[in-house]
């Protein structure tokens, strides 16, 4: 077996969206690492910029586009300005995803919040699997990794929008993977656990944290390089046999809001 080409994402274009900051932060930069040229894609263009800059300033190869993926046209230019500038898309990380997590009560919320939600975390990953598909079937290399939860599979209260949502996202991964699988596309799903970024430090608390690792069997929350390390796993050459799969990094435990 010839191991060296394993990893090798040289030669390969990869969109992350969402990519300033987080887990997407983190899925530039190993991308990168491993030699693709990094779209590092993101509502904040200014922080986009910044970790693009990191990453060229460390030998790697990123430009920051500008893009919320909620609007098409966003998408649509996201995907554009990548071909103009690289030439190929051969890896996509639909990384962007939220909600009110805890503050979901049916009660409270309106109907609008949770299209809204569905609108973030389903349809922007389904219209960007959409145009970035022909060019990786133009490629002859593809690979989508949407970003899921543990809340995908979880049960907890107040949460139903954003968990119904992750829920959609693993479902419609392993269906996209026959539509896509043979046209050389694979399409696989991550669901992290509890990840010190800045979305999840707006509900953490120490108590939270320590209710959290009673049922976590590695003792410590998750850090974007775990979701990352992931990321990079699908992306490469090695999971080329892989497809219509969620992998959830958690820890091997769980950790919901209502511990
Ligand atoms: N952190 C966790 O504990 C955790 C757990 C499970 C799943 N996730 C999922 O991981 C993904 C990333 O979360 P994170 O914790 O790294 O978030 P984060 O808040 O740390 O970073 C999110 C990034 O996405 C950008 N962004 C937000 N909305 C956008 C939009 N509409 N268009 C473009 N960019 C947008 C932000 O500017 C930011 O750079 C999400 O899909 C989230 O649901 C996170």
């Amino acid at each position: 077996m010839d191991t060296s080409k394993l990893f090798d994402l040289k030669n390969k274009t990869a969109i992350v969206t969402g990519g300033a900051a987080g887990i997407g932060k983190a899925s530039c930069e190993i991308l990168a690492a491993y030699g693709a040229k990094v779209v590092v894609s993101d509502y904040n263009l200014e922080a986009a910029k910044a970790t693009a800059k990191e990453i060229n300033d460390n030998g790697g190869t990123a430009i920051a586009i500008d893009c919320d993926v909620t609007k098409d046209e966003a998408l649509v230019n996201l995907v554009e300005k990548t071909v103009k500038e690289f030439g190929s898309i051969e890896i996509l990380v639909n990384n962007v995803g939220g909600g009110g997590a805890g503050k979901e009560s049916p009660y409270d919320i309106k109907l609008e919040q949770f299209i809204k939600v569905f609108e973030m975390n389903v349809f922007s990953m389904w219209r960007l699997c959409q145009l970035v598909a022909p060019h990786m079937k133009k490629a002859g290399y593809g690979s989508i990794v949407n970003m899921s939860s543990m809340a995908s599979i979880n049960k907890s209260p107040a949460i139903s929008a954003y968990a119904s949502s992750k829920a959609a996202i693993n479902h419609m991964t392993r269906n996209l993977a026959f539509d896509y699988g043979p046209d050389n596309i694979r399409i696989n799903a991550i669901g992290p656990g509890a990840t010190k970024t800045h979305a999840l430090s707006t509900v953490l608390t120490p108590e939270l944290e320590k209710a959290m690792l009673k049922h976590t069997p590695i003792k410590r929350l998750g850090e974007a390089e775990d979701i990352a390390g992931a990321v990079l796993y699908f992306a490469a050459p090695i999971s080329s046999w892989t497809s219509g799969q969620v992998i959830f990094v958690n820890g091997g435990g769980e950790q919901t809001l209502d511990m």
